[in-house]
């Protein structure tokens, strides 16, 4: 683009200071800069920002949201515990799906993953199993898994296609590894990478914030840039040409995630459901998790910052909360639904405004970092489509069995770290060795009790002392990892543990099952 071109455009938009350092630019500096900038439509970025600063702060509008919510109703829901005798209707329907090459998957993989600290995606991300198996290398596995069991249930070969959505800070070193790991045992045309859209950071003036003097501050515009990514990456056109008719979105910081589960799936498509969210049961009042509800009549989920603590105790009947459908990001959708929201509603959907400490230039050029909140981030939200389904259905699973999701670097007190997840996900498969008839000794052959089954859920509401008792427990699992190649959600182990004493770390792989201290390892 010619600069005049550019400088008016800027001066046009009110963002002539991004041009404030370009004397003092080198040829290479001019020409990232100019990269950065040609790619930005200034008019459009003012009416997100004007758009997304009207909508009023979440303490003006506490009173009317507490006001205008219901709770999820009944006949909407479906529950693993609840509703035991269907599951397996729903699991049957849904390998079926599987079989059909209907259904696929979709991670959200753009974020930047702050909290946990690391330079590189967040799927790449060793927690330290046994295995050292990362958090992509884990869902490829479960995909793979659960194609081989929806071959031997319907005898026909079939794909799960997985569609990765990064950000421009994802993308390269994502597909790097997959290349490197050779897709794990994935097929590569199956494994379609697509990239979110970035926006700059800007001031709560609205000027755009420059990092350095040839750069501007960008990020990924939120998981719910998905759709707008869906659209300008053609990924809706890929999935129409596979035949791929359903759809389930999850992230990727959840350990435990039952990719494509087929009684999820069953759920949304025997309700008659185009979009379907997976829940877990909020247990106390003050863990500040979404929950999904109505409001004025359309489901969406409200933050537990925008109610009071007063509706965020209530408690229905039975005694459980009454706004306790806590959302996992983790998501059905029909793929005409999908084409609905990209072709007609996207434009429609309104960033939410985060306030962070951005760092700046200052007219001197010199960067600050600052100590307060100084500019804003603008993202949407993958939810924020629940509002436009025809019909919504809302599962709800164990949170022990189903959600650990890895935000933060390990460190004293702090929850959803590499540790809780790497316990999450042992525990798990601890409870399965024992469900199949397996059992754990200790050192002296004396059989270990089993471990309650909430090891993974909110404890802050559980009474002091088992509060410590799990604590003690969370703090040393029993160390056992099965490998999704063997069991996608404890299928299938029967015959490899009845009636079998282990002494832990216990191993178990394609390979056989591997008692580490009897082996000397
Ligand atoms: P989080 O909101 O936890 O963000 O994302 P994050 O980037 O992983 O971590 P922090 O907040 O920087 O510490 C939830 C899910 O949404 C995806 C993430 O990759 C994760 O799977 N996500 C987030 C995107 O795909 N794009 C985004 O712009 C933001």
């Amino acid at each position: 683009m010619d600069l005049n071109l550019l400088h008016t455009k800027l001066s046009e938009a009110g963002q002539s200071h991004l041009l404030q350092f370009w004397d003092e630019l080198n040829e290479e500096e001019r020409e990232e800069l100019l990269q950065d900038l040609q790619e930005m439509n200034f008019q459009e970025l003012n009416s997100f920002f004007q758009r997304a600063m009207q909508v009023p702060s979440h303490c003006a509008s506490q009173e009317k949201v507490d006001s205008r919510m219901e709770p999820v109703p009944r006949e909407v829901l479906g529950s693993v515990s609840r509703d035991r005798s269907k599951v397996q209707e729903w699991e049957k329907e849904g390998l079926f799906q599987i079989a059909q090459n209907k259904v696929a998957v979709l991670l959200l993989a753009g974020g930047q993953g702050t909290r946990l600290g690391v330079f590189y995606p967040k799927g790449m991300y060793n927690i330290s199993l046994p295995s050292q198996k990362t958090l992509f290398h884990i869902q490829a596995e479960r995909i793979l898994k659960l194609e081989q069991l929806a071959r031997q249930r319907h005898g026909v070969k079939c794909t799960i296609p997985w569609y990765i959505m990064t950000s421009g800070r994802t993308m390269e070193a994502t597909q790097e590894f997959f290349t490197k790991h050779n897709y794990f045992g994935l097929r590569k045309e199956n494994v379609v990478f697509f990239q979110q859209g970035m926006l700059p950071a800007m001031t709560f003036e609205g000027r755009i914030i420059l990092e350095a003097k040839s750069h501007v501050s960008m990020a990924p515009d939120g998981n719910g840039g998905l759709y707008r990514a869906l659209g300008t990456q053609g990924i809706l056109q890929d999935m129409e040409r596979r035949g791929v008719m359903y759809i389930h979105v999850y992230c990727v910081d959840n350990i435990l995630v039952k990719v494509a589960d087929p009684a999820f799936i069953g759920f949304c498509l025997k309700m008659g459901a185009d979009c379907g969210a997976k829940v877990v049961e909020k247990t106390n009042p003050t863990e500040p998790v979404g929950v999904v509800c109505k409001v004025d009549g359309t489901y969406q989920v409200v933050e537990y910052s925008e109610i009071t603590l007063a509706t965020a105790e209530k408690r229905s009947s039975d005694g459980r909360l009454m706004f306790n459908a806590g959302n996992i990001a983790n998501h059905f959708f029909t793929l005409s639904f999908l084409q609905d929201v990209v072709n007609v509603h996207e434009p429609e959907l309104q960033h939410h405004v985060a306030r962070k400490k951005i760092p700046y230039l200052d007219t001197q050029g010199r960067l600050i970092k600052p100590d307060k909140p100084n500019g804003i981030k603008m993202e949407k939200f993958v939810f924020d489509i629940f509002q436009f389904a025809n019909k919504f259905g809302v599962y709800e699973v164990l949170r022990e069995d189903e959600f650990s999701p890895l935000k933060n670097a390990d460190s004293q007190d702090a929850k959803d770290t590499p540790t809780t997840a790497r316990h999450a996900l042992m525990s798990l498969h601890h409870r399965w060795v024992l469900n199949a008839g397996g059992h754990f000794i200790d050192e002296n052959g004396t059989r270990i009790p089993a471990i309650p089954s909430f090891i993974n859920g909110d404890t802050d509401a559980i009474i002091p002392d088992i509060n410590q008792n799990l604590k003690d427990l969370t703090d040393l699992p029993i160390k056992c990892e099965i490998s999704p190649l063997v069991s996608y959600a404890g299928e299938g182990l029967e015959e490899l543990v009845q009636n079998r004493d282990f002494r832990p770390p216990l191993i178990i792989d394609e390979t056989g099952v591997h008692e580490l201290v009897k082996n000397g390892i």
